[in-house]
C-alpha cells in the first residue's frame, strides 16, 4: 500500500492502475477510522481492482474552528487500518496541498442542503460538495463508496455527481452499528460512560418512528410524538430535529406516500450525534 501526499503523486499512481483496467473504486474520509469506514472499504476491495482511500480533514466544512481543531488525526494508525483492510493507495494531502490558495469556487447543492443538519451547519454541506468534487476530479474513480450514516451527505453527493455529470458511480454502504444501536461515529469517543450508555435511546426513537410507518400510522405529528416520548425520560439528551423526508430531496415530507428517511440530530453534552433511519409503509 502506497501513502501519498500530494495531487500529482497520487495522479501519476493511478494513471498507472488504469493503464492495467482497473476499476478504481474510491472511500473519502476524514480519519479516526472505525468498522463504519471499514465497512466502506471492504465493500470497495470487494467491488473494484484498485482502492483508494483519502484521509483529509477538510477545513471548510467546520462550522466551528474549536470542533475542527479538536477533530482526532492519528495517522498512522489510519494508515495501518487501511492496509489491513486491503486498500491500496492512502492519499493523505496537508490543507496547503488541497488549498494552495484561498477557495475562490464552491459547490452548491441547493434544497438538498436545506433543512436537517444544513439548517444547523451553515455552510456545512457547501464544504463536503467542494472537497468531494475537487476529490472526484483529483482521483477519478470510477465508484465511490459513503456511508448510509451521513443519509443527507449522501443525497447532496449523489445529487452533486448527477448535476455535475460526473462519471462516478455513487455506492451507499449501510450503517455499521454496536450492538446497542448506536451508530459508529468518531464522536462516540468523546461521550462520557454516562452519555454513552443513553446513546442507544437516539436509535430506538428513530426505529420506534419507522416501526409506526411500516404499520400504518401516517399522522407525522403523531409519530413524532410518540417516537420521542422515550428521550423526554433522559433530560440529558437534547434534541436538534426529528424528522421524515424524503429520501432524494431530503426535505421533510408532508404525507407518507411512499419511502421515506427519518433523521435525527440530537446533543449530549457537548457531543452532537446523527443518525437515521429508513422506512416504507406497508
Ligand atoms: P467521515 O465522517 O470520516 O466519514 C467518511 C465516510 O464514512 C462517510 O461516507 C460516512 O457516511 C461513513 N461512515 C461514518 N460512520 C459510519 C457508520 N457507522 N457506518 C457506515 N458508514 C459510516 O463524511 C465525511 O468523513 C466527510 O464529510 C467527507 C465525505 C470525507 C468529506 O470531507
Amino acid at each position: 500500500m502506497e501513502i501519498i501526499e500530494t495531487v500529482a503523486g497520487i495522479r501519476r499512481a493511478l494513471d498507472a492502475w488504469r493503464k492495467t483496467g482497473a476499476v478504481i473504486g474510491f472511500v473519502p474520509t476524514m480519519g479516526a477510522l472505525h468498522a463504519g469506514h471499514g465497512s466502506l472499504i471492504e465493500t470497495a476491495r470487494r467491488e473494484t481492482g484498485c482502492v483508494a482511500v483519502s484521509i483529509f480533514v477538510n477545513p471548510i466544512q467546520f462550522n466551528q474552528q474549536e470542533d475542527y481543531i479538536r477533530y482526532p488525526r492519528p495517522l498512522a494508525v489510519d494508515a495501518e487500518f487501511c492496509r489491513a483492510r486491503g486498500a491500496d493507495i492512502v492519499f493523505a494531502p496537508a490543507v496547503e496541498e488541497m488549498y494552495p490558495s484561498p477557495q475562490r469556487t464552491f459547490v452548491e447543492v441547493a434544497g438538498v442542503s436545506a433543512r436537517l443538519c444544513g439548517e444547523y451547519r451553515p455552510g456545512h454541506f457547501r464544504g463536503v460538495a467542494t472537497v468531494v468534487s475537487k476529490l472526484f476530479h483529483i482521483v477519478q474513480p470510477h465508484r465511490a463508496y459513503f456511508g448510509e450514516k451521513d443519509a443527507q451527505q449522501l443525497a447532496v453527493i449523489r445529487r452533486m455527481a448527477k448535476d455535475l455529470n460526473v462519471p462516478v458511480e455513487i455506492v451507499a454502504v449501510p450503517t455499521v452499528r454496536e450492538e446497542s444501536g448506536l451508530a459508529l461515529s468518531s464522536r462516540n469517543r468523546l461521550l462520557t460512560p454516562e452519555q454513552r450508555a443513553i446513546a442507544p435511546a437516539l436509535y430506538q426513537a428513530l426505529r420506534a418512528a419507522a416501526e409506526m410507518v411500516s404499520g400504518g400510522l401516517r399522522d407525522i405529528e403523531s409519530i413524532k410524538t410518540l417516537a420521542l416520548e422515550p428521550l423526554a425520560w433522559h433530560p440529558e439528551i437534547r434534541v436538534e430535529y426529528f424528522e421524515i423526508v424524503d429520501p432524494d430531496e431530503m426535505q421533510p415530507v408532508e404525507q407518507i406516500a411512499g419511502p421515506v428517511v427519518i433523521a435525527a440530530a440530537v446533543w449530549l453534552g457537548s457531543t452532537r450525534l446523527i443518525d437515521n433511519v429508513q422506512a416504507r409503509p406497508a
